[in-house]
């Protein structure tokens, strides 16, 4: 949209990447526009008659008052097509290896590249006939994206009802090419396989679901302690360096979702040089294919301009939404949500809002309900099951999590995975404390383990009651000492040690074991639980624990996990069965029965 005849609209006052500009009568909220010369992205956050403050998403070094602005008549959107799986974009959907191809340098300002290259071609597959009538989110036609994506191109949510008056045949076709036209109720409408939604509107759906299947990790801790489920949403607050962002790549590397959109918004460069450096190599332990067929990163690091950062989590929620409507299971992760609220505070200071709680906006607990209310199990429009499941990193000042970032995300997430300093000082890794975090996806997720291991809810619930009691028990130890404990308790005390060595430690680095599968995930917990019963049996007919303890398959146990690997069960098993030979052994030598 133009302003209006006579007036020009040009910048009046700079602020950092907030600019005042003015002649924008008939300008719309949330409308991008072009500002300066160099026509740098913006979005108008305020107006007032033809005054508009508009947030910059690029660097306005130089920008002077009396500068241009252009409005584009439309809202901050993002490209969905074919293409978008194994590209890497900014925080406004500026493709950076194609960025980094033409110039050799990463971005530069007003650089306009399209999302997805317009001269693209694909094969696309008809699915349905001229003459049919098809619905909102109805599949078109096919693309094969990557060998891991069949790329469906669906009807947009914003047409209704409408009869198929042509589609192409099966063959190449440009990504801008028309590949069907729809008769609609207010004329025909050209669909081509690429199609642009606003970020930050919801895409719509049929209706929720309630979650019912585990997200898999392969993280132990997680997966049987503090799952998550495919549609859920997930927080994992830690102070500096406690393990926020391997715990990330390690769910990125190996859940078992069908797309993961990775958004490293606001943290190092370094950090996300290493995901883009090392996602490539790595490949999908479902699939034996490269990770990248079936992964978006996007990347805004903290040397990028804050007002991307602010967009890049709508970018990404957006991209997850439209493969969820593909009848997809997706998982975001977003590191960090802190890094991101604090841009919320510098762009709120700038435009002069009332600082509320630590000078984050008041809008703080909406903007994190808008992102983490985007996730979810769904029906599609088309009627498919999809999700799309959250997990945000959060980095409280000081490890502190009573401040408002990591307070409020509390609010919209139901499984918390609480990161612990003095574990991480412990270099006991995934520094996942079991006191302090929790999930409320178990009810939902068990019947599905169940059907892996019908005792997975005792075995959960015994182990989790052993470490409570160890964590009370370490209480006394500090006053008396684990000696003067009796042998039952020091028992607690032992074993304890056995589930934080054996089971939940678990090292990203270890060829074997930074994948564990639900089956030996179970056998390894199952294994501690027939030690823990037995020998509680022994200590109370009258067996040292020192005896106990000295037995040599069960020193082995805490390295079992690096020793067997996920096809390696039954020699879990079979050093379970030693452990319990050696066991009765000792019932044997007092001569009980
Ligand atoms: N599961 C793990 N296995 C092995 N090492 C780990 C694991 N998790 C974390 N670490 C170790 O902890 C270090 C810090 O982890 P990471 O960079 O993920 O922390 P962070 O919380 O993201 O830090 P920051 O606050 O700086 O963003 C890693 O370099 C690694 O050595
Ligand atoms: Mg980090």
């Amino acid at each position: 949209m133009n302003p209006p005849p006579g007036r020009k609209a040009s910048v009046t006052r700079i602020n950092g990447p907030v600019v005042t500009a003015t002649g924008l009568a008939g300008a719309r909220m949330y409308e991008v526009v072009h500002v300066g010369e160099l026509g740098l992205v913006g979005e108008i956050v305020r107006l007032n008659g033809d005054q508009a403050t508009i947030q910059v998403y690029e660097n306005t070094t130089m920008l002077k008052p009396g500068a241009p602005v252009r409005c584009t008549g439309a809202p901050l959107s993002v490209w969905l097509g074919p293409g978008l799986i194994g590209n890497i974009y900014d925080g406004i959907q500026r493709p950076l290896p194609a960025i980094k191809a033409l110039h050799g340098s990463w971005l530069g300002r007003g650089e306009k590249i399209d999302p997805l290259d317009p001269a693209s071609r694909w094969t696309f597959e008809p699915v349905v006939t001229a003459g049919e009538t098809v619905s909102p989110g109805q599949t078109l036609g096919l693309v094969t994206e990557t060998p891991l994506v069949r790329h469906k191109i669906m009807v947009p949510p914003d047409i209704p009802a409408a009869a198929v008056r042509r589609i192409a045949g099966k063959g190449l076709h440009g990504l801008t090419e028309t590949v069907a036209i729809l008769d609609t109720a207010t004329g025909p409408r050209e669909i081509t396989l690429v199609q642009k939604w606003p970020v930050r509107v919801p895409r719509p759906i049929r209706e929720r679901r309630p979650v019912s299947q585990p997200l898999l990790t392969g993280q132990r801790i997680i997966d049987t302690f503090f799952p998550i489920g495919k549609g859920g949403c997930a927080a994992i607050p830690g102070g500096f360096g406690t393990g926020k962002t391997i715990t990330q790549h390690q769910l990125a590397k190996w859940s078992d979702a069908d797309i993961i959109v990775f958004i490293g918004c606001g943290e190092r460069g370094n950090e996300m040089t290493e995901v883009l450096r090392e996602f490539p190599k790595i490949l999908d332990p479902r699939s034996g294919r490269p990770l990248m067929e079936r992964t978006i990163l996007i990347a805004n690091t903290s040397n990028m301009p804050v007002a991307a950062r602010e967009a890049s989590i709508y970018t990404g929620i957006a991209l997850a939404e439209y493969y969820r409507d593909m009848g997809l299971d997706v998982a975001v992760f977003a590191d960090s949500t802190s890094r991101w609220a604090e841009a919320l505070r510098e762009l709120a200071a700038r435009l002069e809002e009332m600082p509320a709680e630590e000078g984050f906006p008041a809008t703080l607990p909406t903007r994190l309900a808008q992102f983490y209310e985007r996730g979810g199990a769904v029906t599609t429009l088309a009627g498919e099951p999809g999700s799309i499941s959250i997990v945000g990193a959060v980095s409280p000042p000081g490890g502190d999590f009573s401040e408002p970032v990591t307070q409020h995300t509390q609010r919209f997430i139901r499984c918390f995975w609480a990161l612990d300093t003095e574990l991480a000082n412990a270099r006991h890794y995934p520094s996942i404390h079991w006191i302090r975090s929790y999930s409320d996806y178990v009810g939902a997720i068990s019947g599905w383990w169940k059907k892996q291991n019908p005792d997975w809810t005792e075995l959960r619930t015994e182990a989790l009651t052993l470490l409570q009691r160890e964590d009370r028990l370490q209480q006394i130890v500090k006053l008396i000492g684990a000696d003067a404990l009796p042998d039952a308790q020091q028992l607690i005390l032992f074993i304890a040690e056995l589930l934080k060595d054996g089971f939940l430690a678990q090292n990203a680095f270890d060829e074997k074991d930074q994948f564990c599968s639900p089956a030996r995930q179970a056998a390894l917990l199952q294994v501690i639980s027939q030690v823990y019963r037995k020998s509680r049996s022994l200590i109370e007919a009258g067996v040292a624990l020192g005896r106990i303890r000295e037995l040599p398959a069960l020193r082995r146990l805490i390295h079992v996990k690096t020793i067997y690997g996920n096809e390696e069960i039954a020699q879990i098993t079979a050093l379970s069965q030693q452990i319990q030979a050696e066991l009765d052994g000792l019932v044997a030598e007092r001569g009980a029965p």
